[in-house]
């Protein structure tokens, strides 16, 4: 944009009351990711030079998970919620000498497009002030935008509206853009004399006005400036996010085959050619290249699937899985921070925890990676062309060298060297005729039992 700098401020101090939440409201999550982050995220798209959090009600909690995401951000305190005005102006000092255009976020409004933003940040260049407004089809209590032409004269806030004003469709979203001196300027001329006896930021288009200066408006459509005050509203943000990342994929040509019943978090990334069948999560940090097949009821978190790759049915990948092309999961398994080369396969009913697992090795049924002895996780390390008996357990840490073989039922607890076989199993002995002799002497124990009684 021109290379005009620019700055975030997100206010992020409610409590959210309607939430009835320990919790305060910006860390409520959309898509596996804190409302706020979302609002951050919006945000850094644009690249800024600054981005300023308001916090207040659980302002720490809210500072660390800010901090977790971004470690360029300042956060600072608005200890009493005295009004949206008062809010911005706590972002003042943080903002001391930076020269450049700042814009104001809400943390709960979580699907503010960066095109958008954009667009605000080109009507500066004729206007002092850029509000982002909306048609709403109920305007409710929003604030409303008194238009002349296009000009934006003030926002008047509901409570404050006479009825003709409450007419208006026209309404404020929050977001609001001037260059930063000139907002701290005009919210010092800000004062509580209104309904809501609270320091409205939205008070500024007027005393902009009065000083001669020039507001707009940009308009954006109503989804985008959804916020969330409930439970209620937040299960509608997850919807309408869900709605529009499984529209995206398939717009990228990955395969849904119930889109209805795929679950993507706000940082999945699938390729495309990929099919994805009904009742599959996708929970945070998943990357899912082309042309790979994840099958009905399996969960994916921290991952990475090469192409080629079948997971699932019923499979469980978790943080730190990364599967190179062509690698076969299959059912009830759970594969977590583990390497596993091209073309390896680990079918049935396996546990691989903290693993590498060589190029085209076979993983038998059931065999678990015993990686954790109540204290410590150990590695276990699976050359390549190895082929693992079905309920090996490997105890470890444990190596299994290149083109190596453990037998079926074994407990795995030395390194196997190259091209070796392990067995680490009881010795089979069959004792004639035992079982018939047994049986016939419980049976007729029964019997006697019987006429006894
Ligand atoms: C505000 C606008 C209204 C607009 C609506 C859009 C004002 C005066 N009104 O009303 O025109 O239509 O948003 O949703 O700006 N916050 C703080 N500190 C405070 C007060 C608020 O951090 O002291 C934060 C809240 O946590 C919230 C946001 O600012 O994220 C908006 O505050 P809220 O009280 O919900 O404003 P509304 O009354 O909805
Ligand atoms: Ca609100």
């Amino acid at each position: 944009m021109g290379g005009m700098a620019v700055a975030f401020i997100i206010l992020a101090a409610g409590k959210g009351t309607r939430m009835q939440s320990d919790l305060p409201k910006v860390l409520h999550k959309v898509a596996g990711a804190p409302l706020l982050i979302h609002a951050m995220k919006s945000g850094a798209a644009l690249e800024p030079d600054k981005t300023v959090i308001v916090a207040g009600h659980g302002g720490d909690a809210v500072e660390a998970v800010a901090r977790d995401w971004s470690d360029d951000v300042d956060v600072v305190m608005q200890t009493e919620q005295l009004g949206t005005g008062h809010a911005v102006l706590q972002a003042r000092d943080a903002l001391d000498g930076f020269d450049g255009d700042a814009i104001v976020l809400y943390g709960d409004t979580p699907f503010i497009q960066p095109e958008t933003l954009d667009a605000m940040l080109a009507a500066r260049a004729d206007h002092d002030v850029v509000v982002l407004g909306f048609e709403a089809a109920d305007a409710g209590r929003y604030g409303r935008l008194v238009m002349t032409g296009n000009s934006l004269e003030r926002i008047v806030e509901f409570k404050d509206a006479s009825p003709a004003e409450r007419d208006i469709t026209l309404c404020n979203s929050g977001v609001i853009c001037a260059s930063s001196d000139l907002l701290f300027d005009l919210l010092a001329d800000v004062t509580d004399d209104n309904a809501g006896g609270e320091f409205y930021l939205t008070d500024i288009i007027g005393i902009a006005r009065h000083r001669g200066l020039f507001a707009t408006v940009v308009n954006c459509d109503e989804a985008e400036t959804m916020g969330i005050n409930s439970r209620a509203e937040l299960a509608d943000a997850e919807a309408a996010f869900q709605t529009r990342a499984r529209r995206a994929a398939m717009d990228n040509g990955v395969t849904l085959q119930a889109p209805d019943t795929v679950y993507f978090s706000h940082d999945t990334y699938i390729g495309a050619d990929t099919i994805v069948e009904p009742n599959v999560v996708f929970a945070p940090c998943v990357t899912v290249e082309n042309a790979a097949h994840i099958r009905a009821f399996s969960h994916l978190e921290g991952c990475h699937v090469s192409r080629d790759s079948v997971v699932g049915p019923y499979a469980r990948l978790r943080p730190g899985a990364e599967l190179a092309e062509g690698v076969k999961i299959g059912n009830f398994v759970e594969i977590k921070n583990a390497v596993l080369d091209a073309g390896a396969k680990v079918n049935h009913l396996s546990y691989i925890g903290d693993a590498h697992v060589g190029a085209r090795s076979n993983i038998g049924a059931g065999t678990i990676t015993c990686n954790y002895d109540g204290v410590f996780k150990h590695r276990t390390t699976i050359g390549e062309d190895v082929f693992v008996g079905s309920n090996t357990m490997l105890v470890a840490p444990v190596m299994l060298g290149d083109e190596s073989m453990t037998a079926t039922g074994t407990i795995v607890t030395r390194d196997v060297p190259d091209g070796d076989m392990a067995v680490g199993r009881a010795r089979q002995e069959n004792k004639t005729g035992f079982a018939r002799r047994m049986f016939q002497k419980l049976k007729s124990k029964k019997t006697n039992a019987a006429k006894g009684a």
